[in-house]
């Protein structure tokens, strides 16, 4: 299916009327400005500034480090070149787990300094209630379930979810009670395609997978995974479109080569 680029602004109406039409919803991630642009222009439906981040622009092992107000400084790169993607902005770590006020207070100021469409957030149950917050003051939630890592030193690895019973009930509870507090997508991460399967069927909403199969009525990548800037990071469900990390390396190597050599500038590159 080729993409519809008559569409104005990718709503999350929009995600939602794609999945009652049975059309996949394409997201990808991006930090800054110029890589947003690229991607607004091919299409993609959702561009989500996501706290990964923290791996792929900051260096760190994982997104806890990531700052409210660094996220908001890279949302509001990526919505200056928005023209048609929505723009979804992760609520870091620390920023809303166990104070609804305080959430509601991070969400806002997302929505107010970057622009953005709306933010993201990890957890179930004991989320709901400031999912439910966030929605009630006007900003639309995507959630994210499964591999949540937010919470990597309570999993203790970056294995697949819910592939026991009691952890795949759970989850199947926690997805109803997301949609129930008014989330309007959800994000699953790392489970078995069987469950992404009952998961997505089970639901109104949106479910966008990483790692959940092909049941999923979208999916999404990090953007240096999907691009190949990455070359140590090979999990299965990884499909890499570029190998940009040999590519960028070859080029820059010509170019110290160019330098040393004198090569560059030559006289048509001189005024
Ligand atoms: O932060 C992120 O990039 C994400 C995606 C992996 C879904 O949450």
């Amino acid at each position: 299916m080729s993409v519809n680029k008559e569409i104005k602004r990718i709503t999350t109406h929009t995600l939602q009327k794609m999945k009652r039409e049975g059309e996949k919803i394409s997201m990808l991630t991006a930090y800054d400005y110029s890589m947003a642009r690229i991607i607004d222009d091919a299409g993609m439906d959702v561009i989500l500034v996501g706290d990964s981040a923290s791996n792929v622009m900051a260096g760190h092992e994982t997104t806890l480090p990531i700052t409210l107000d660094q996220m908001i400084f890279l949302a509001s790169s990526v919505v200056r070149a928005a023209k048609r993607s929505l723009v979804i902005v992760d609520l870091p770590f620390g920023s809303y787990q166990g104070n609804s006020k305080e959430a509601l207070n991070s969400a806002i100021r997302i929505m107010k300094e970057s622009g953005a469409h709306g933010v993201k957030l990890e957890g179930g149950i004991t989320e709901a209630d400031t999912i439910k917050r966030i929605v009630s003051a006007g900003i639309p939630v995507m959630g994210h379930l499964g591999l949540t890592p937010q919470s990597i030193y309570k999993f203790g690895t970056y294995a697949v979810r819910a592939t026991g019973n009691d952890e795949a009930e759970q989850l199947l509870t926690d997805a109803a009670l997301v949609e129930q507090a008014g989330c309007f997508a959800l994000v699953l991460e790392k489970i078995p395609a069987s469950l992404a399967k009952q998961v997505t069927e089970s639901l109104h909403i949106p479910t966008i997978g990483i790692g959940a199969g092909h049941y999923t009525d979208g999916q999404v990548l990090v953007m240096h995974d999907m691009f190949g800037i990455n070359k140590e990071f090979k999990p299965r469900f990884l499909r890499r479109y570029l190998n940009l990390y040999d590519e960028m390396k070859a080029a820059a190597e010509q170019y110290i080569k160019d330098v040393k050599s004198g090569d560059f500038p030559n006289e048509k590159e001189q005024y």
